[in-house]
């Protein structure tokens, strides 16, 4: 890979099931030219998933596999890889992609597929962060992109971005805040993969050939 056009940038497969503003930071830095990679479809599991309009806004093949149109979780899985290979992309990012993956899924990706998840993982993994971080009294807050494996929001942590929780804070307000963050640290976190800084290796990852600490490359919101 080398950034002198879009053929020879990181092939990106994005994986949606909403809003998609993830999915736009990285479009975002595509068309700006910060990013070197090339889109080459957005996938969706939901029909009406807005982000669908934003790959078609820019471009981008776009196509819905509708999980409920699959008997098993297996099935869906089988699909959903046949239609992302065919793209051969070098890496598949997971943008607010709300599905449970198959182990099979996650073991052929694995070292090639991103995601980000709102909270600083190891805390917080599945839903309701923002609310359970308010519940919980805590100072900070903040999301984490990691390398998917088999366990859910378990993989080892590329970034995470810190955000202090504010006195009058809500879960709508902190939510905000906290996605400001994911659209620097994912675009980060990818452009470093597509230049070939990042690396998976076993449980450990590496930027730049250097083992990150556990909680990988850490920024902090003041
Ligand atoms: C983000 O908050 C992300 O952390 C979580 O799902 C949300 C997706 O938002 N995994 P968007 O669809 O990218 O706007």
């Amino acid at each position: 890979m080398n950034n002198t056009s879009a053929s020879s940038h990181c092939k990106v497969v994005v994986l949606i099931s909403g809003n998609g503003s993830n999915l736009q930071a990285l479009i975002d830095g595509q068309e700006q030219g910060h990013l070197p990679i090339h889109i080459v479809s957005v996938i969706s599991n939901i029909p009406e998933a807005a982000g669908l309009r934003r790959a078609v806004k820019a471009g981008i093949p776009q196509y819905t596999i509708n999980h409920q149109d699959f008997t098993d979780r297996e099935a869906f899985d089988t699909e959903l890889s046949s239609t992302i290979d065919q793209y051969q992309p070098d890496l598949v990012v997971l943008a607010g992609f709300m599905r449970i993956l198959t182990s099979d899924f996650t073991r052929h990706y694995q070292g090639r597929m991103l995601n980000i998840h709102p909270s600083l993982l190891p805390k917080y993994q599945g839903l309701h962060t923002h609310q359970r971080v308010l519940d919980a009294g805590d100072d900070y807050h903040g999301a984490s992109v990691h390398f998917v494996t088999e366990k859910l929001d378990g993989g080892p942590t590329v970034i995470q971005a810190i955000v202090p929780v504010l006195k009058d804070d809500n879960a709508t307000s902190l939510a905000k805040r906290v996605q400001l963050q994911e659209h620097i640290i994912y675009p980060m976190a990818v452009k470093w993969f597509a230049r070939q800084q990042l690396e998976l290796r076993g449980n450990q990852v590496l930027l730049n050939h250097s083992v990150l600490p556990d909680c990988g490359y850490q920024i902090k919101q003041l």
